[in-house]
C-alpha cells in the first residue's frame, strides 16, 4: 500500500513555521509522508496567520480551489489551523463545510488525533481558548519535522502579556507562559546530539523568559551553578530558589557541546536588559545579531501602541548593546500609519530610522486587526494614499542604511554556514553570516547544507551579499536525509 501524503500551506511568522514543523512530526508520525506535488497531496493542512495581512481573503481563496478539488478527489483531507482559525472559528466553520479539522493555536499537538475523529465522526472544530496543558501547548515539547537538518527552532514561551493597541497576538496566543528551563537545556543537548549545531529561540518577548518560573537551584540537572549567576540576582530570600533570566538560558543554551550558533526572537525593547547583552558578548555561540523592534520614532505614537519606551530609551538600549557586543547587526520592525500618525509623528520615525542605522528594517502598513484597541481608533485612519507615501520613503531611508551596512563587509572574510543552492543562480551557493546576513558565493564543489566556510565579501547589495570561498571549516555532522518511498 501506498504510504499517504501531506502538504503544509504555512502564512504568518517563525512561530507559525515551527508550529507547521510539529503538524508534520505528528502527520509523519501517523504513516504520512510529504508530497512531491502539493496539489496531489491527501492531507492538506493550512496553517494560518491573522497579525498583519488581511489573510481570510487568501485563505476563503485557498479554501475555494480546495472545495473543487475534494469534489474530484472526495478522499482529499482538510485542516485549518494557527491564528486566524482561532479567531474566526465560527465564521470559517460557516463558510467551509468541507474542511475536516479547525484547530487552534493552543492545540497543535492535537492535529492527528482530531483527524482521525473526523473520519468517524465528519468535520470537528476544537479551539482552546487558552493553554491547558502547558508542557504540552509548546511547539518544540514534541515531535518535529525540521525542514533544515542543521538549525532548530525552539519555543521558549508562549503567548504575551503586553498591550499592544495594534496587535491581536495575546488574544490569539494567549498570557505568557514560559517552558521550563530544564528541559529546554535537555532539548538543545538531544537537539545537537542529533547534529544539529544552530538553535533560534521564539517568543514573543523572549526578554521576559523566566518570569512565570522559578528554579529550586539544586533541580537544574547538568548545568553548572556558575551559568545560573544572572537569575540569581532575582534570588528572593531562599537564595537557591531563582527565577532564570533570559540570559541564563542563552548562557546555558550556548554551553551545549555542539551548538555554534545560537539566535533568538523577538526582545522587547523595554525589556532589553544589561544581563542579556553581556550574554551575549560573552558566549561565542551566541550570533551577533538583535532583532529590537522599534515600531515608531514618535513618543506619542509609542504612547498610543502601549510599547512603554521612547524614541531616545529605545536609542539609549541599542547604543548600550552596540557597545557591548562587537560588530553586532541589528534588525527591526516598523509600523506606518498607526492611527493619529502626523506628518512630525512620521518625521520622527524617518530621523530615528536614519540615526539608528539598521542593517535590515521589515516595514509594515498598519491593518486593523479585529479585536485590538487600534483597530477602534477609526476616525484617526490615516489616509491611504498618505501612508503609502510615507511607506516609500521609510523604504528609501531603510534601503540606504541597509546597503552601507552591507557595502561596510566588502574586504572582509565572514563565517557562514552553506543553506543550499542560490535560488537565482545555481551556479553560486547561499549561506547565512553570523550577522544572518545571506551570502551568495561560487563553490568548486558542491557543500552540503550546514557546511561551516569561511568566504572573502567581494559586493553587496541592500539585502544580500557576494563573495569567495577562502575554506571549508567544517562539514555538517548531521546525517543527510534520504527519501524513501514507502511501498
Ligand atoms: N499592523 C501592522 N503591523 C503589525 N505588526 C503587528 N501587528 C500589526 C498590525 N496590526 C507588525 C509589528 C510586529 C511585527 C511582527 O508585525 O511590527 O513587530
Ligand atoms: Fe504583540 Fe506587543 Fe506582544 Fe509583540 S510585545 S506580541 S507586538 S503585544
Amino acid at each position: 500500500m501506498t504510504a499517504k501524503t501531506y502538504a503544509i500551506r504555512t502564512f504568518g511568522c517563525q512561530m507559525n513555521e515551527h508550529d507547521s514543523e510539529r503538524i508534520a512530526g505528528l502527520l509523519e508520525a501517523d504513516g504520512l509522508v510529504p508530497a512531491l506535488d502539493a496539489d496531489a497531496a491527501d492531507v492538506v493542512v493550512l496553517n494560518t496567520c491573522c497579525i498583519r495581512e488581511n489573510a481570510d481573503n487568501k485563505l476563503y481563496g485557498t479554501l475555494g480551489h480546495l472545495k473543487t478539488a475534494k469534489e474530484q478527489r472526495p478522499g482529499l483531507e482538510i485542516i485549518v489551523s494557527g491564528c486566524l482559525a482561532q479567531n474566526d472559528r465560527e465564521e470559517l466553520q460557516r463558510r467551509a463545510g468541507h474542511v475536516d479539522v479547525i484547530l487552534g493555536t493552543h492545540n497543535v499537538h492535537r492535529a492527528v488525533e482530531l483527524l482521525h475523529q473526523s473520519r468517524e465522526t465528519g468535520p470537528v472544530l476544537e479551539i482552546w481558548d487558552e493553554a491547558l496543558e502547558e508542557a504540552e501547548s509548546f511547539p518544540s515539547a514534541l515531535a518535529v519535522r525540521r525542514e533544515i537538518d542543521y538549525s532548530a527552532w525552539m519555543s521558549i514561551q508562549i503567548g504575551c502579556d503586553n498591550t499592544c493597541t495594534y496587535c491581536i497576538v495575546p488574544a490569539v496566543r494567549g498570557r505568557e507562559l514560559s517552558r521550563p528551563f530544564g528541559e529546554l537545556v535537555a532539548e538543545v543537548q538531544r537537539l545537537a546530539a542529533d547534529g544539529v549545531h544552530e538553535i533560534t529561540l521564539l517568543g514573543q518577548n523572549v526578554n521576559s523568559y523566566g518570569r512565570d518560573l522559578t528554579l529550586a537551584r539544586r533541580e537544574v540537572g547538568g548545568v553548572d551553578d556558575d551559568v545560573l549567576i544572572a537569575g540569581s540576582l532575582w534570588a528572593a530570600d531562599d537564595s537557591r530558589r531563582i527565577r532564570p533570566l533570559f540570559a541564563d538560558l542563552l548562557t546555558a543554551v550556548s554551553a551545549v557541546e555542539g551548538i555554534e550558533r545560537v539566535r533568538f526572537t523577538s526582545p522587547h525593547p523595554k525589556d532589553l536588559r544589561p544581563e542579556t547583552i553581556i550574554a551575549m558578548a560573552e558566549n561565542d555561540a551566541v550570533c551577533n545579531h538583535l532583532h529590537l523592534p522599534l515600531q515608531s520614532g514618535s513618543d506619542s505614537i509609542l504612547t498610543a501602541m502601549h510599547r512603554g519606551y521612547t524614541a531616545e530609551r529605545y536609542l539609549e538600549k541599542l547604543a548600550a548593546a552596540r557597545a557591548g557586543i562587537e560588530d553586532l547587526a541589528v534588525s527591526t520592525d516598523i509600523i506606518v500609519g498607526f492611527p493619529g500618525e502626523s506628518e512630525d509623528d512620521f518625521e520622527r520615525t524617518l530621523a530615528v530610522a536614519a540615526d539608528a542605522e539598521f542593517d535590515l528594517a521589515y516595514t509594515f502598513i498598519f491593518s486593523p486587526r479585529d479585536g485590538t484597541v487600534a483597530a477602534t481608533y477609526a476616525d484617526r485612519f490615516v489616509d491611504p494614499d498618505v501612508v503609502s507615501a510615507r511607506f516609500k520613503q521609510l523604504h528609501t531611508v531603510t534601503e540606504r542604511s541597509a546597503l552601507a551596512k552591507h557595502r561596510a563587509r566588502i574586504g572582509r572574510v565572514e563565517e557562514v554556514v552553506v543553506e543550499g543552492v542560490s535560488r537565482r543562480n545555481d551556479q553560486m551557493l547561499s549561506s547565512r553570516t553570523r550577522q544572518n546576513k545571506l551570502l551568495h558565493f561560487a563553490s568548486a564543489t558542491a557543500l552540503r547544507p550546514g557546511t561551516r566556510a569561511s568566504v572573502l565579501v567581494t559586493d553587496a547589495g541592500a539585502h544580500y551579499l557576494a563573495g569567495e570561498l577562502v575554506e571549508v571549516l567544517a562539514a555538517p555532522r548531521h546525517r543527510t536525509r534520504i527519501p524513501v518511498s514507502a511501498g
